[in-house]
């Protein structure tokens, strides 16, 4: 079965395909030679828990012609920084590449971030592409232009706008991933689903323990199809988030907050943080009045029925709510107090709502600390 599925992008002044299917890593050079025309040398970065059988797929597919390259950065949130942005520089000017050849990044998002980032600089824009390997990736980090680091002051405080050449979405590799990863990917899918799409929602509720435990290849393809073509309208319509892009930020205040304070240790990966944060804004949304509380009781269904763990407790004691509060202060969407909340209206309809740290997330995480 390859099921091949094209997605457009289309952003103010540049067009890019999505690829999606399912077994298609081996077709690489096909669209590498469509969509890189001038490009003459490929670095590919991954990194090594990434199985290998992957490289070894898309290497072979390029003819003897093409030069290419690896090269391996560590695993982890932890090492998405600036000294493995510098590895890869490093890299191409010493190896000679120009600004027609191609970065391709092999990965998860840590993956897509970093190289995507370097991408964007190495002689002011080198050709990039993303054949994102984990859920998440495929859903969402390697679609949208963003892309960046982290530095000691918090998450993804370094970054660009740059768009791939094309994106290459193959289902198969999802397939060695652990479930505890799956589940993250499934945070973002159910992210687009809250947020614009509620008959999306009702169709997760019945069919998210398909993709979760990768029961059906078919249900997979649709769920990141009708992801991918979400983030595309929402990043058609504001690429570089100067209104409603931000509403792609849902569960992601407290999240990155939460993510931030544990030092992005493997206790917690990014998705699972979403789902506590997705969960947070939609009781907020609902003691500030705007959701009512059967919507509510239809998440917390789709939470449990999916066994998606939403407690704050385990991660955050009282004591530390002043630092956890600073952190939010400092995330870059948020000035001082006031700070980007999005919340919802109802099951497939989130809105910006500005408010205060003081006024709105401090008393519902004590509260959330104190009584859950
Ligand atoms: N740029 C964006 O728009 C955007 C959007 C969402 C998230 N992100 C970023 O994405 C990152 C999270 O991405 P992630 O969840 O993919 O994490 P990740 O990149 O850390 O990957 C998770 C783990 O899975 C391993 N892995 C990857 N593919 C595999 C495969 N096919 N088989 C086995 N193991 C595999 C990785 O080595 C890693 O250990 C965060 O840094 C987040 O900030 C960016």
């Amino acid at each position: 079965m390859t099921l091949l599925k094209n997605i457009k992008i289309k952003v103010a002044n540049n067009s890019y395909p999505i690829v999606l299917g399912n077994n298609i890593l081996k077709n690489f050079y096909k669209f590498y030679f469509r969509y890189c025309t001038h490009s003459k040398k490929v670095l590919f970065v991954s990194n090594s828990q990434i199985p290998n059988k992957y490289l070894k797929t898309i290497r072979a597919s390029l003819p003897k012609k093409i030069n290419h390259y690896s090269l391996m950065i560590p695993a982890g949130e932890k090492n998405k920084n600036l000294p493995q942005v510098n590895k890869i520089l490093d890299f191409l000017t010493k190896n000679n590449f120009d600004r027609n050849d191609t970065v391709v990044a092999l990965g998860g998002g840590v993956v897509g971030d970093i190289v995507g980032f370097a991408a964007s600089i190495f002689k002011r824009g080198i050709g990039f592409v993303q054949v994102p390997t984990t859920l998440l990736a495929q859903v969402d980090s390697s679609v949208g232009g963003k892309t960046g680091v982290n530095n000691n002051f918090g998450k993804n405080l370094i970054g660009t706008f740059y768009h791939p050449q094309f994106v290459l979405i193959d289902i198969a590799v999802l397939y060695s991933l652990s479930k505890r990863e799956m589940i993250s990917g499934f945070a973002e899918i159910l992210k687009y689903s809250l947020i614009m799409n509620k008959k999306f929602f009702f169709w997760l509720c019945e069919y998210g323990h398909e993709i979760i435990d990768r029961l059906n290849r078919k249900t997979i393809l649709k769920a990141i199809e009708i992801s991918c073509k979400s983030k595309a309208l929402i990043v058609g319509k504001d690429e570089k988030e100067k209104g409603l892009r931000a509403i792609l930020n849902f569960g992601h205040t407290i999240g990155h907050a939460l993510e931030s304070h544990l030092k992005y240790s493997s206790k917690l990966n990014h998705g699972e943080a979403v789902i506590i944060g997705m969960m947070a804004a939609s009781k907020v949304s609902v003691t500030r009045g705007f959701l009512n509380k059967v919507e509510l009781h239809k998440i917390t269904h789709l939470y449990s029925k999916l066994n998606l763990k939403y407690s704050l407790k385990k991660y955050l004691r009282s004591s530390q709510i002043h630092n956890f509060a600073d952190i939010m202060k400092k995330d870059k969407k948020n000035n001082s107090d006031t700070i980007n909340l999005i919340l919802l209206k109802q099951i497939g309809k989130a809105f910006i709502y500005k408010t205060t740290l003081g006024k709105t997330l401090i008393p519902f995480v004590k509260n959330e600390l104190i009584n859950v």
